[in-house]
């Protein structure tokens, strides 16, 4: 008999995230690992979590998890930074299949930043977490760094409203005033961000590096394939995707990330 990892390596990878937001990292995923298959769980009807209490975003976060073992995920990839800032320690500690997660890729951010200023847009439970207290501490020595919560961001993109007035108004508003301390680098420290991204670069005339962790997740991810053994090399990989929330949403969200064929379904867990 073959050993457990053996027959486990054409099993998915899960991913999953409070709502479309993680389906930027799913891109990557594939670009860095073509022949893995994907289970992405979407939890739209209950986002945002970033202005849930912890103990909500974490009960949350376990069924997701739960759902996603159930569908004999062999890596779970949290392509949530909310999520992961509040409640990865745990889950490391509670379930025994390896956990990639993602948070403000402020090590990046320093190592770039010509005017030593640097700004922050994560949900407020991102900001507030102690894992990002203990990163900022990390790195942010000698920058000056500006944090913003982006308040009302993540539902912008949940709508597909993302290039509306009142997403230009609501970025005008968290951006300019960065912009005018001489930010030239700007973290985008929540998944949904990126979808916002041809409104920030107006905003910011292209006089900011945008950072977003994607590919790196990406790259962590297949390290930990390969440190366990678990790189597939199924050459006709499957991709199913589950939203909680609007199917024709999701789908136009999944139609950027990856071409069909592909399965979509809406659920209730
Ligand atoms: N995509 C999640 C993140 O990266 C969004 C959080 C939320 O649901 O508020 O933080």
């Amino acid at each position: 008999m073959n050993p457990p990892e053996t027959t486990m390596k054409n099993h998915p990878i899960g991913i999953f995230d409070s709502g479309v937001g993680g389906l930027g990292v799913l891109r990557e995923i594939r670009k860095h690992l073509p022949h893995e298959s994907i289970h992405y769980f979407a939890d739209s009807r209950n986002c945002p979590y970033g202005s849930k209490t912890k103990e909500d975003a974490l009960s949350l976060s376990r069924k997701n998890i739960e759902f996603l073992l159930r569908q004999n995920c062999k890596l779970i990839v949290i392509a949530c930074n909310t999520v992961t800032a509040v409640a990865i320690k745990s889950f490391r500690s509670e379930y025994k299949i390896p956990f990639v997660g993602m948070e403000p890729a402020l090590k990046p951010a320093a190592l770039q930043t010509k005017t030593k200023k640097i700004g922050i847009l994560a949900t407020e439970s991102t900001l507030n977490s102690k894992r990002f207290k203990h990163t900022f501490e990390q790195y942010a020595k000698g920058m000056e760094v500006f944090v913003q919560p982006g308040y009302g961001l993540v539902e912008l993109v949940e709508q597909r409203t993302q290039n509306s007035d009142h997403a230009q108004r609501l970025l005008t508003q968290y951006l300019l005033p960065m912009m005018e301390k001489g930010v030239d680098t700007l973290v985008l420290g929540c998944t949904h961000y990126p979808f916002l991204m041809e409104m920030i670069t107006k905003i910011t005339k292209n006089r900011v590096t945008i950072i977003d962790p994607a590919d790196a997740v990406a790259n962590q991810t297949k390290k930990l394939l390969i440190q366990f053994n678990l790189v597939s090399n199924n050459p006709h990989p499957l991709f199913h995707f589950f939203t909680t929330g609007n199917k024709k949403i999701a789908k136009r969200f999944i139609d950027h990330a990856i071409k069909p064929p592909y399965i979509l379904e809406q659920i209730e867990i």
